[in-house]
Order: C-alpha cells, then sequence, then structure tokens
C-alpha cells in the first residue's frame, strides 16, 4: 500500500535531504581535542539538560549515513563545529577534529550521500563568545580565516553555506535572551550582530571566489511571513515593520549589497521605537556589495508564518527559529503583537501550520532578489511527541507525513511557477536535541532512543523512501 498524499512525484535530480547541526548531533563535546562552544558552561549552569551525548553522531555518524542511503535520501546537511577544527577559535588546528570531519565527508560520499556544510550553526567559540562574538569585529576575521582553512582543507565539499539563520541567533541571543549571553532586549547588539554576520557572510564568499575554490557557496536565512490579522491598515503596518526587521534586512543586505531605504524606513521606526541604533563602518557596503552577486544559492529554512496586530506597547513574541513554546517570551516595543488566527492549525508546541507562507516567500524571494537563483529548502519539518513503540517497530508519525507533505506540495508549486527549488532538506535526519526544549521535541526521520542511542524507522521515513524511488522514473 502506498504512503503517498498529495505529492506523487519528485523531480528529476532533486536534492533530497535529512538536516542536522553538529552541536545538535555531535556530543562529544569534550572529545578529542575539541575546544568549548557558548553552549557548554551555560547549559551546564542552567541544568536543563545536557548536549553530550546528544545523538552522538561522533560515534554513529555511519549507521546514520547508512540509514539515510538505505531510506533514499541523496545529501545531507551538516555542520563543522569550529572549536573541532581551532579549539579557541584561531590558532593551530586540531587534527582530530579535521580527521574527523574527512571520515565524515568521505563516508557520505561513499554512500551516495552529497554533503552540504555549513561553517556556523549558532556554535561560536567561547573564547570568542567571551570577547563580544558577533558583536567584536575581529571575529570577522577569525571566522574568514577557519572558512578559508576549511576550503582549502576540505577539498571534497563542494556545497558551503557560511552561517545558518542569522536572525535566530541575533534574536536568541539579545532580544528573546534564550541563547547565550541571554540579554533581553537589547535590540542594538541584534540588529549589530546581524550586519556584522552578514559582513562576515560577504567576505568569505568574496575570499572563496576570489581564491577560485571549486565548488558553490551561500548562506541560509530561515523566514517566518508576516501577515495582519484581521486585516486592517494598521495592522498591516505592524507586519511590515516586523517584516522588515526579520526577513528584508537581511535578505537585501545578502542580495542587494545595501540597504534599500524602503526597507530601513521600516527598519528604523523599530529601532527607534526601542532606543536601538545600527552602526555601519565605512567600506562595509562595498564588501556586501560585491558578493552580493556571487552567491551561487540560498538556502532558506521554514517552519511558519506569524500573524501580527498593531501594538504600541511591549510585546511578547516568541520567534520561532528557536523560541519554543513555554520558554522565554521577550520584550520589543512597537512591532505589533502575535496573535493567534484562529483559522489556523497548529503543532504540540503552538507552532502555526502553514504551507502557503512557504509558497509566498519563494514567490516574494524570487521575484524581489534577482540575485538569489537557485533555492534549497534547508530546513523544514514537524516538531512532535513521537511514540516509541519498542525495538525494531515502526514508529508511526502519520502528521510528520501530512505536514511534510503540504510544504512539499507548495514548494512544487512555486517550482512550477517558475522558481529554481532545488532541494528540500527536511528538518531533522534523526531526532536531536532542540536548543529550547532539550529531548522532548523530536523532528527526526529516524527515531533515537536516547537511552541506549538504537535508531528507530519512523514512517515518514518510509514515505520519504517511497517519494525518492519517484525521483528520475
Ligand atoms: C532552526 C535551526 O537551524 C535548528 O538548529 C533548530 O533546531 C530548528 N530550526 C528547529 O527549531
Amino acid at each position: 500500500m502506498t504512503l503517498l498524499k498529495r505529492v506523487k512525484k519528485l523531480p528529476q535530480n532533486f536534492v533530497w535531504g535529512g538536516a542536522t547541526a553538529a552541536y545538535q548531533v555531535e556530543g562529544a563535546t569534550q572529545a578529542d581535542g575539541k575546544g568549548k562552544t557558548m553552549w557548554d558552561d551555560y547549559l551546564k549552569a542552567q541544568g536543563r539538560f545536557s548536549p553530550d551525548p546528544a545523538s552522538d553522531f561522533y560515534h554513529l555518524y555511519p549507521e546514520d549515513i547508512e540509514l539515510a542511503k538505505l531510506y533514499g535520501l541523496n545529501a545531507i546537511r551538516v555542520s563543522i563545529s569550529w572549536t573541532r577544527i581551532f579549539p579557541k577559535g584561531y590558532g593551530e588546528p586540531n587534527q582530530a577534529g579535521v580527521d574527523y570531519y574527512h571520515r565524515l565527508f568521505q563516508c557520505c560520499l561513499a554512500n551516495g550521500i552529497t554533503p552540504y556544510v555549513s561553517l556556523h550553526h549558532f556554535d561560536s567559540p567561547r573564547t570568542l563568545f567571551e570577547d563580544g562574538d558577533w558583536l567584536n569585529r575581529k571575529n570577522i576575521d577569525y571566522f574568514v580565516a577557519y572558512a578559508d582553512f576549511c576550503f582549502k582543507e576540505f577539498k571534497e565539499v563542494k556545497n558551503w553555506f557560511t552561517i545558518n539563520e542569522l536572525i535566530s541567533l541575533a534574536f536568541s541571543q539579545y532580544i528573546q535572551g534564550n541563547f547565550p549571553p541571554s540579554h533581553h532586549f537589547d535590540v542594538t547588539s541584534a540588529i549589530q550582530a546581524e550586519h556584522n554576520e552578514l559582513l562576515a557572510h560577504a567576505r568569505v564568499v568574496n575570499l572563496f571566489k576570489d581564491k577560485g575554490y571549486a565548488g558553490r557557496i551561500g548562506l541560509i536565512h530561515v523566514l517566518q511571513p508576516v501577515y495582519p490579522y484581521p486585516q486592517t491598515p494598521a495592522n498591516q503596518h505592524a507586519a511590515d515593520c516586523e517584516n522588515a526587521f526579520m526577513n528584508t534586512f537581511l535578505l537585501d543586505g545578502t542580495f542587494l549589497g545595501e540597504y534599500r531605504p524602503e526597507t530601513m524606513a521600516l527598519v528604523n521606526e523599530v529601532l527607534q521605537k526601542n532606543d536601538a541604533r545600527l552602526k555601519i563602518e565605512p567600506g562595509d557596503m562595498a564588501i556586501l556589495k560585491k558578493a552580493a552577486s556571487r552567491n551561487d544559492y540560498f538556502g532558506l529554512n521554514y517552519y511558519q508564518p506569524s500573524f501580527v496586530a498593531a501594538y504600541e506597547g511591549e510585546s511578547t513574541n516568541t520567534f520561532n527559529g528557536t523560541g519554543e513554546k513555554g520558554t522565554s517570551s521577550f520584550k520589543f516595543k512597537g512591532v505589533g503583537q502575535h496573535v493567534k488566527n484562529p483559522e489556523i492549525p497548529t503543532t504540540d508546541w503552538d507552532w502555526n501550520i502553514y504551507p502557503k507562507g512557504l509558497y509566498d516567500e519563494l514567490k516574494w524571494v524570487s521575484a524581489t532578489y534577482k540575485n538569489c537563483k537557485t533555492i534549497y529548502i534547508t530546513e523544514n519539518g514537524l516538531g512532535y511527541k513521537d511514540t516509541y513503540a519498542g525495538v525494531g517497530q515502526v514508529i508511526d508519525d502519520e502528521p510528520r507525513i501530512d505536514y511534510i507533505d503540504q510544504h512539499l506540495a507548495a514548494l512544487l508549486q512555486a517550482r512550477k511557477e517558475g522558481v529554481d527549488v532545488q532541494g528540500y532538506f527536511v528538518w531533522s535526519l534523526q531526532d536531536q536535541f532542540s536548543w529550547a526544549n532539550g529531548y522532548n521535541k523530536r523532528y527526526g526521520l529516524f527515531y533515537v532512543n536516547f537511552e541506549t542511542q538504537a535508531r528507530e524507522i519512523k514512517k515518514s521515513a518510509q514515505w520519504f523512501k517511497e517519494l525518492a524511488d519517484t525521483m528520475n522514473t
């Protein structure tokens, strides 16, 4: 019996992958000379959950790659942990860390799984974090040197991403406060960190192209469309402000190499209400401009939209990239208040399920940013409380199949209408911890029994495989 629903066939040569992030899957946080990240002591002090052994991908990657192959995946997103390569973020490389990533990439390639590799996925080196992280411009130099090292060393990698979800990182660190250093309501730092990360990205892209490294490079933004609810002029304006602050600012910087006046008019409104300011140094925009047309592709993460009503006070919005139900709220003046749209279904964690938001973002990005050519959906998926069914038993996660299927249908519709979407990576390949919810929110195609580290198959993996088999037929 077929598991297929709306989507019956994948396009030819479609990239069909699963996503991971080093710190969320590897475990082994102290192994083989690895340096500390900004998370290690922070999580220890909180005592909420331990990043060890996570999904023990550091040791079990051969098993996970084999499962990926068996279930029809042809690609994987992994990230390199900066502190496995440079324990302090700079200085002498750590050979054991370098060797690990060679083994991992070779294993992927030997199994026909193409690695798409990010250089930074929320795990800044502890030493650099203490010196200001992305707020310290020296950090950018260190990142460029680390990237250059990786390009030279990991020649087997042909698909690179610089930084994952700049907005989530900055927002969670400085506004929402659920990432270290847990600042609340510091809008100046948030926007400055974003600008500096864009600069770091642009410098790395320019270096990659100027030095003629083989392969492709881009970055990853999570896009969270903002809709007024209900539709009124005031609510529309609130939605426009939030959209400019959360999405357009970063896309302008990435693909135009300028922050357009119409974008900045809205962003400035937000900054002013929050007594915040952005400092752009001479020469910054020229760097962004040079890189803007040199991105080979764009990684788009999509989970949910927000619905917004005008509100002049301090709102308690949470942001989906990382904020999860009940974990924190933040104060952010004058950008509107997130409201519930009763017509939209939600997940167990109150995230809106709205596939059309993905379609809308794909159409908007490709119409607005001519430099944004090829797009990959680098994350999309459903956080769900999967029920363990016993050793060797398939876990029934029908809602996950439904979720992915609907979003895939939206993607294929946009593709049919001319948007160049070349692939889809489900978040996540196997279960891994969530930054805010620890181990109790699962996203994987493969279940991880965190007691034993045994993997079990979910029905969504079987569905993934069935769909994979429709490709190139
Ligand atoms: C965003 C991030 O890239 C990933 O690390 C996170 O776990 C998922 N989305 C789910 O929130």
